[in-house]
């Protein structure tokens, strides 16, 4: 009988409705923020030096994440093309994240170690000087390209407070750590470092 009364008034019904939705989200949901395994780092996990810090900024701008993902998700298809599958903890500093689900290329998540630093250059240069079919775009302006240090102390700060452990030494000495670098040597120094903290025999 009272569920009559709800069913046949619209104005009840709306409302009832979103609280029992929002129910069903916050059960899902708040468990998250006390699960130690989704908010603590993983064991070894450091903050990005100043060079991959850059390097990392490269990637956005440059638009990789639109052909690449950085998650591995656990299912053995993937497990096994990419190694271990991907977990919170790994991105703890990561802002924003770069997990995306568009793969136009392969998933970069674990891709850190598997190539040299001399076929990275390569390929970035050219893709398909080392992958004959690859689609890639070439990213020749990166060789030349310097980085701005006067910047890095700032992004250092700027993350420290979203959480990254970074001491007062590792921000006075930013511009020093990427004086005279390029543009792609602090991308391949940032693709070298992901995902090498949890490897698993592929
Ligand atoms: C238009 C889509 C596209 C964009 C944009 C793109 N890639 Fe790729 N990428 C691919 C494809 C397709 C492959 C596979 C063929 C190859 O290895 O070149 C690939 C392969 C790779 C590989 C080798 C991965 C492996 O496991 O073999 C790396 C590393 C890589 N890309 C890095 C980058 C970086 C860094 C950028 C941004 C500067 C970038 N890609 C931008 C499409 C793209």
């Amino acid at each position: 009988m009272k569920h009559e009364a709800i069913e046949k008034n619209i104005g009840l019904m709306i409302p009832l409705i979103i609280v029992a939705i929002s129910f069903g989200a916050l059960v899902e949901i708040v468990p998250l923020f006390f699960q130690k395994s989704v908010n603590e780092p993983i064991k070894g996990l450091k903050p990005y030096s100043a060079l991959r810090l850059e390097g990392r900024d490269i990637y956005v701008k440059e638009g990789c994440y639109t052909c690449h993902s950085q998650m591995i998700r656990p299912f053995r298809w993937e497990t096994e093309r990419y190694g271990h599958y991907s977990v919170a903890g790994e991105f703890i500093y990561d802002h924003p994240f770069q997990w995306g689900s568009k793969r136009t290329g392969p998933d970069l998540a674990r891709v850190g170690e598997r190539y040299s630093d001399d076929w990275h250059r390569a390929h970035l240069y050219n893709p398909r000087d080392v992958v004959p079919e690859s689609n890639m775009p070439g990213f020749p302006w990166l060789f030349e390209n310097k980085i701005d240090g006067d910047k890095t102390a700032r992004k250092m700060e700027a993350m420290r407070t979203l959480g990254a452990p970074y001491t007062d030494e590792d921000i006075a000495n930013a511009k020093q750590a990427v004086d005279g670098k390029t543009e792609i040597d602090a991308l391949v120094a940032y693709l070298q470092g992901l995902g090498t903290l949890l490897k698993q025999k592929r």
